[in-house]
């Protein structure tokens, strides 16, 4: 067994292990489309949340792309996070016809809420395609209308206990 010197990188554990067998399928699974590294990447995220380090020389070494390039596209699109979701997220419309219905008030409200919270991500979009019943948000995914602070305290009453 080769010997580790004191800056080589931990042996990877299991969990390592089966998260690089899943990516790995996951680029096998899609590398014969045209155009697999958005795709990989998205499937990536949707199966593990974001996109860890370690995942771009897997994908990289199965598209036969540099490390560079991978990490190149992974970094462009804000889509593909790098870190762990938190457990809940709030995306908040700030474009104007949600501004002229008062959304200011309701992303003001949830920043004082949520400043610093590690369970629950708030977040900016720029339209829903919502904007007749704005302020417009989503939590967890979901599409919501008329996002006043009230209306927001309501529907998240649960997350925070
Ligand atoms: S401006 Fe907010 S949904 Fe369109």
């Amino acid at each position: 067994m080769p010997q580790r010197g004191p800056s080589a990188a931990p042996a990877p554990g299991p969990a390592d292990r089966a998260r690089a067998a899943s990516v790995r399928g996951i680029a096998e699974e899609l590398a014969r489309m045209r155009g697999p590294l958005l795709p990989i990447l998205h499937a990536v995220v949707a199966a593990h949340g974001y996109v860890h380090d370690d995942d771009i020389p897997v994908i990289a070494e199965v598209l036969n792309l540099s490390r560079a390039d991978v990490l190149g596209v992974v970094s462009f699109y804000h889509d593909f996070r790098r870190t762990p979701p938190a457990a809940h997220r709030v995306a908040l419309c700030r474009a104007e016809a949600c501004q002229a219905r008062g959304a200011d008030a309701t992303y003001a409200a949830a920043t004082d809420r949520w400043a610093g919270s590690t369970e629950i991500e708030l977040g900016e979009v720029f339209c829903l395609g919502n904007c007749a019943l704005g302020p417009a948000g989503t939590l967890d995914g979901a599409l919501h209308a008329r996002l006043t602070p009230e209306r927001l305290d309501t529907l998240t009453a649960e997350w925070d206990r």
